[in-house]
């Protein structure tokens, strides 16, 4: 029996993940296993209300789940910071969800943004470190207010912390069984502390893995062969900003926010599914969101709890939707509701 813990949060958090524990009931029955839920109700609402985003002991309650599922966390009148320093980075720190995996898959050429490329060149997974890095909040403000004024921003980087990643990356691309082949996306020629650590790391762990091949590129280069030749790449392998940027890049040429889906993950501990597209408050309560994101995110941690072969049928009715059914990916252009589309899903679910 699998507890799952579930925050909606803001915006549109609430409509797909809706769609997302309909798509689960479904799959539930037809793949015999059973689970429960819970349902918490942080967000940018509840702290407006209560003046609290997440506390200690909330997160105590959250480890003796078996995974989180996790909707939108935004608010549009809550300032910027405190809603995602207090729920969101607060629960991948405090849970320590060393792996923020994004899988950059595109499911139908026609919602590829990129001239001549298809489902076959546009099919690699990100292994962003999430703990660490400039998200450590580390820093100081000096002279503040004044024109001498100073802002200092650290990117904190420990070995082991970096060395957990990278393993992780090594074992997730021999599994994953594909081009076996790991980059490494840095800044050696620019930011010489961090990843001088972060390159000698990533070739010592490279030694015990010698069916995997290597490689390295510099993350504005990355960007540039992700648009290019993005056929290139397999598994990737980069640190927590670097990840974030290069994963929004890498919604985009899978086919949008609507699809793009990522866990953090505690491999000892408990992890947590998102879609990644933030909570739209421009769509919220309109039936327009597109679901998809979500229901990727649920595949995933059906993955993550072992029900392989029911992460599997998500996954497939998702790519039956997109390759016969929807006209756009895209919030309002589906040519269906966000409910409509989590029916298409249900019945294509094998
Ligand atoms: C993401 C988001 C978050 C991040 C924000 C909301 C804090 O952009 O999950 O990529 O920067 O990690
Ligand atoms: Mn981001």
């Amino acid at each position: 029996m699998y507890k799952i813990a579930v925050i909606p949060g803001d915006g549109t958090g609430p409509e797909v993940i809706r769609e997302g524990l309909r798509v689960l009931e479904a799959v539930s029955k037809k793949y015999n296993f059973s689970y429960q839920t819970k349902i918490f109700e942080f967000g940018g609402q509840y702290y407006l209300k209560t003046g609290k985003t997440l506390q200690d002991k909330d997160v105590e309650e959250l480890k003796q789940y078996s995974a989180i599922y996790l909707g939108a966390i935004g608010h549009p009148e809550v300032r910027p910071g405190i809603l995602e320093r207090g729920i969101l980075l607060k629960l991948r720190f405090d849970l320590d969800q060393y792996i923020n995996l994004r899988p950059i898959k595109l499911y139908n050429a026609e919602f590829c943004p990129l001239k001549d490329k298809g489902a076959k060149d546009i099919d690699f997974v990100v292994v962003r470190e999430n703990t660490e890095g400039l998200y450590k909040g580390m820093g100081e403000f000096q002279n503040k207010g004044t024109p001498k004024e100073v802002a200092i921003q650290i990117s904190y980087n420990t070995r082991f912390g970096i060395e957990r990643c990278i393993r992780y990356a090594f074992q997730y691309c021999r599994k994953r069984n594909k081009q076996k082949k790991l980059t490494l996306c840095g800044k050696t020629n620019v930011l010489t502390y961090a990843w001088d650590l972060w390159e000698r790391t990533f070739y010592e762990v490279a030694k015990e893995y010698p069916d995997i091949q290597t490689d390295y590129a510099h993350v504005d280069a990355t960007c540039m062969w992700m648009v290019k030749n993005p056929e290139w790449f397999d598994v990737i392998v980069t640190d927590n900003m670097f990840g974030d940027i290069i994963t929004d890049l890498g919604a985009m040429i899978q086919g949008g926010m609507g699809i793009a889906a990522g866990g953090n993950i505690n491999p000892e501990g408990v992890s947590m599914f998102e879609p990644i597209g933030g909570s739209a408050p421009k769509y919220t309560g309109k039936n327009v969101i597109n679901p998809l994101a979500a229901i990727c995110a649920l595949s995933m941690m059906l993955e993550n709890l072992g029900e392989d072969n029911a992460a599997k049928a998500v996954e497939e009715a998702v790519i039956k939707v997109v390759t016969t059914k929807l006209k756009s990916l895209a919030a309002g252009k589906m040519g269906y509701s966000t409910q409509e589309v989590g029916d298409l899903v249900i019945e294509n679910i094998l």
